[in-house]
């Protein structure tokens, strides 16, 4: 058997990029012999195995045949007499299509050096449209590579609208689109994520209320501006639809699968996005302030609240600072008061919550007055 790395590790060592995952690829090889070599496979489906020290991935060189619309229509053929390249042809881009063998050397059947030199993102061959995933991927990649001066070559951005045209995006599982979309939020250039499916047509079926020019254009700027910092997947999600009503933000989370930390930052971050445009020059009343506080459940989530204000900083307009820092000074002003004291001047039960809630507005109010 031969044992070739493969994939991303291959291009990132072009690329003079640190190198996380290694890939393997092994040809002429059975799933017994690999047993017996004391790999370990993982998946009934596909030929990987373990490797029994490093814990890596090696793969048997496989193909795959599409039969029917979607990620589960192809099935996969592993044999021994399958090539490396008939493996690397099936991939998604000539710049993940290079594999290197034991002795350093390049194997490069389709030009993914000479691509990666010309800052090119190029499909493979036909087979890539065997998973419409990899339009997301493609511009995920675009997202990563963008920086670096990396475009998605015209082929292959006429044959990703063409999948997208013929519904493809439809079949795939909301689970591994959200994988997608949350990888893709942590590339260096985000943005170019969304623009790229925006120009492909792929947004209207995956984020239909971001498909409009207006929506899009907000969202994306807010995300930009989170993009600086060192921001969480739940920011700069919520960032990304902060541009959408509360409700729209949360259904839409939801039918994305986000996690709830992101569906929840996403739907609090469009209420106080709104709420603050709406609140003018004079700001907001103390009454506002402590309903949105409630609203944030702020009394028992301090830290995400913090986090919910960082957010606002990039989805609000700079008019909207002096409201935010209102918001920052009314939590600290009333998180002085104490349950205990109240409770230990006579109040219990329903009256306690009720002095509480009179105890915050009043140190809130004050807050304001200074
Ligand atoms: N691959 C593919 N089509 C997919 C998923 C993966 O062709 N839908 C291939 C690519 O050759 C890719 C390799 O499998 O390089 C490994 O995939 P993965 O680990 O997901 O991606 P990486 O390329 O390693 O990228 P990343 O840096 O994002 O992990």
């Amino acid at each position: 058997m031969q044992i070739y790395l493969v994939g991303g590790a291959v291009r990132d060592k072009l690329l003079g990029l640190e190198v996380k995952d290694h890939d393997w690829v092994v040809v002429g090889a059975t799933p017994d012999e690999m047993l017996a070599r004391g790999f370990k496979q993982v998946g009934a489906d596909f030929p990987v195995f373990l490797h029994p020290k490093t814990n890596e991935e090696y793969a048997l060189a496989r193909t795959e045949r599409k039969e029917g619309q979607g990620y589960h229509g192809f099935s996969v053929y592993s044999a021994p007499d399958v090539t490396l390249e008939d493996d690397l042809k099936r991939r998604d881009l000539t710049i993940n299509a290079m594999a290197e063998d034991d002795n350093g050397e390049l194997v490069d059947p389709f030009n993914g050096h000479e691509d990666l030199e010309n800052r090119t993102l190029r499909h493979v061959s036909e087979a890539f449209c065997e998973d419409p995933l990899r339009i997301l991927r493609t511009a995920r990649f675009a997202a990563r590579l963008a920086p670096k001066g990396f475009t998605v070559c015209p082929e292959t951005h006429a044959l990703m609208q063409r999948m997208v045209s013929e519904g493809e995006l439809e079949h795939l599982a909301p689970e591994r689109v959200w994988q997608e979309i949350q990888r893709a939020l942590h590339e260096r250039a985000p943005t170019v994520f969304f623009e790229l499916l925006q120009e492909l047509g792929a947004l209207a079926p995956l984020i239909p209320e971001l498909s409009a020019p207006e929506p899009l254009a907000t969202g994306l700027k807010a995300l930009a501006c989170i993009d600086d910092r060192a921001g969480t997947t739940d920011q700069r999600f919520a960032a990304l639809l902060s541009a959408l009503p509360e409700t729209a933000a949360e259904q839409r989370a939801s039918a994305m699968k986000a996690p709830n930390n992101c569906r929840d930052m996403a739907r609090l971050a469009s209420h106080f996005t709104e709420n603050l445009e709406n609140a003018g020059s004079e700001g907001l009343t103390a009454k506002q302030i402590m309903a949105l506080l409630n609203q944030a459940d702020v009394w028992r989530k301090p830290e995400r609240f913090e986090l919910l204000l960082q957010t606002l900083a990039c989805t609000t307009s700079q008019a909207q600072r002096p409201a935010i820092d209102q918001l920052r000074a009314a939590v600290n002003a009333a998180s002085g008061v104490s349950a205990k004291d109240l409770m230990a001047q006579g109040y219990k039960g329903k009256t306690l919550g009720e002095a509480i809630h009179r105890e915050r507005l009043t140190q809130i109010t004050q807050a304001l007055n200074h």
